[in-house]
């Protein structure tokens, strides 16, 4: 006997029983309730979808009270200690960790996609010198469709796998390639002896013949944010990538879709306006007056908060520890300063407390960013590279569910009813 809920409608005395699966209820079991028989029944209110499960998934697990992460069920913690990127994007797109020959076959599988074709990087030149990083990713990632239209062949499994490849291995490439132009330098190709992190160092920072190493601490570092980044469940973005994803539009499309919904400030683009928070706060002595704008609700209080965590952000713990580390290699981050001292005042401030706001994983990983030389168009970039893997991950898994249907939401109309059109002369 599966557990149930009852109702009592009291606009009608009636009572309706309504199965609970997984702790939730059917949205559609709903519309039984009626006052009328012709009704179209009851329906669910949720802006902003703060309380509805739009999917079942087996990919990422949050206990936001408790702020846990877990990627197929490995603590998130584990994973950036033992693991580099791609075995992490294998274990998120198949579902468990790789032995050692399937993560040298994954491995170099992707380094066969890393190059893009040569149209790709004429498309790119022709940018205005200061476009937007993000701006030219997302728009290169909606053109790769274009150059790949088998990609359409969305219900073949081994298809999506291969352009899920292609995407893992040439998103790095677009970003660096979008760096490069903003900087008026050549492009650097792909060189597919390195690994994920150092190749994607190697294209942004080579400088002509000069050799190239990158610095293994930097390279670890940046495998450590990549997976903090991977995935993370049905936020704005992988939402948006499985709406888009459920026309069954092709996955190149999709994602350019899901890179838009990350651009934003209030999600991925957090990263970008954390730093230029700083920037503007620009000595530890402005930050009570920066924090009290902050109450009086004149601006946000970047990397602060979370729709899910209303605890600490377990990413932002290890990413402040990453921080550390870089900074032994790059000098200290001046604005490491004025962000300890500014999560020192909220986290005491009744304001914060009382609405469990904590720094999220946005707040220090633009410091390091920063350090390694980035400028900050290129922060919500840095998010959208791994973030590719989780979209994907939403994206194969969506394909392979029965319960998969197009995203349509229902509204709650408001507006104007039957009126009679008015000709333009006789209108006020
Ligand atoms: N600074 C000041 N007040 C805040 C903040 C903040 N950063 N975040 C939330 N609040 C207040 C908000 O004003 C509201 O107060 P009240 O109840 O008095 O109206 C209350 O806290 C609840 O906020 P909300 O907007 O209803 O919360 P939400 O779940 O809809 O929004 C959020 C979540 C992440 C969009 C929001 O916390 C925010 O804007 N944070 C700053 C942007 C940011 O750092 N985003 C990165 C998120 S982590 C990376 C990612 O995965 O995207």
């Amino acid at each position: 006997m599966p557990d149930t809920l009852t109702i009592t409608d009291n606009r009608t005395g009636k009572t309706y029983e309504v199965d609970i699966t997984n702790e939730t209820i059917s949205a559609m079991d709903l519309r039984k309730i009626k006052v009328h028989d012709d009704d179209f029944g009851m329906m669910t209110y949720d802006p902003g979808y703060t309380n509805t499960a739009s999917c079942s998934s087996s990919v990422t697990y949050i206990d936001g009270d408790k702020g846990i992460l877990e990627y197929r069920g490995y603590p998130i913690e584990q994973l950036a200690e033992h693991c580099d990127f791609q075995e992490v994007a294998y274990l998120l797109l198949h579902g468990e960790l790789p032995n050692a020959s399937q993560l040298a076959e994954w491995t170099d599988s992707l380094k066969m996609h890393t190059m893009v074709h040569e149209n790709i990087k004429e498309q790119m030149a022709s940018f205005r010198y200061d476009a937007h990083a993000m701006g030219m990713l997302i728009s290169t990632v909606a053109s790769l469709s274009t150059f790949y239209p088998e990609a359409k062949k969305v219900h073949c499994a081994e298809n999506r796998m291969i352009q899920a490849k292609r995407l893992i291995a040439k998103v790095p490439t677009l970003a660096a390639y979008a760096y490069r132009h903003s900087q008026g330098h050549p492009y650097n190709y792909p060189k597919n002896n390195l690994s994920y992190t150092e190749n994607f160092l190697h294209m942004m920072f080579k400088m002509s013949d000069n050799p190239y190493k990158p610095e293994p601490a930097l390279v670890r570092a940046l495998d450590v944010l990549f997976i903090l980044h991977a995935d993370h469940e049905q936020n704005c973005s992988a939402s948006v990538m499985r709406a888009i994803a459920s026309s069954e539009a092709d996955p190149y499309s999709a994602l350019a879709g899901a890179a838009a919904a990350l651009y934003g400030p209030l999600h991925g683009g957090a990263n970008e306006a954390v730093l230029n928070m700083l920037r503007t706060i620009g000595d530890v002595k402005n930050i009570p007056d920066y924090v009290a704008k902050c109450k009086d609700g004149v601006h946000r209080l970047m990397g602060f908060g979370h729709r899910v965590y209303k605890n600490y952000d377990p990413r932002a713990t290890i990413v402040k520890k990453c921080a550390d580390d870089v900074f032994k290699v790059t000098g200290r981050n001046p604005l490491l300063d004025i962000a300890l001292e500014l999560e020192k005042i909220a986290l005491e401030d009744e304001y914060f407390v009382k609405r469990k706001l904590y720094p999220n994983v946005d707040f220090y990983s633009g410091l390091i960013y920063q350090a390694i030389g980035l400028p900050v168009t290129m922060f919500p970039v840095m998010f959208a590279i791994p973030r590719t893997v989780g979209w994907l991950a939403q994206w194969q898994e969506l394909m392979e569910d029965d319960e998969r249907r197009i995203q349509r939401p229902r509204q709650v109309y408001l507006g104007e009813r039957k009126r009679d059109f008015v000709p333009i002369d006789q209108r006020g």
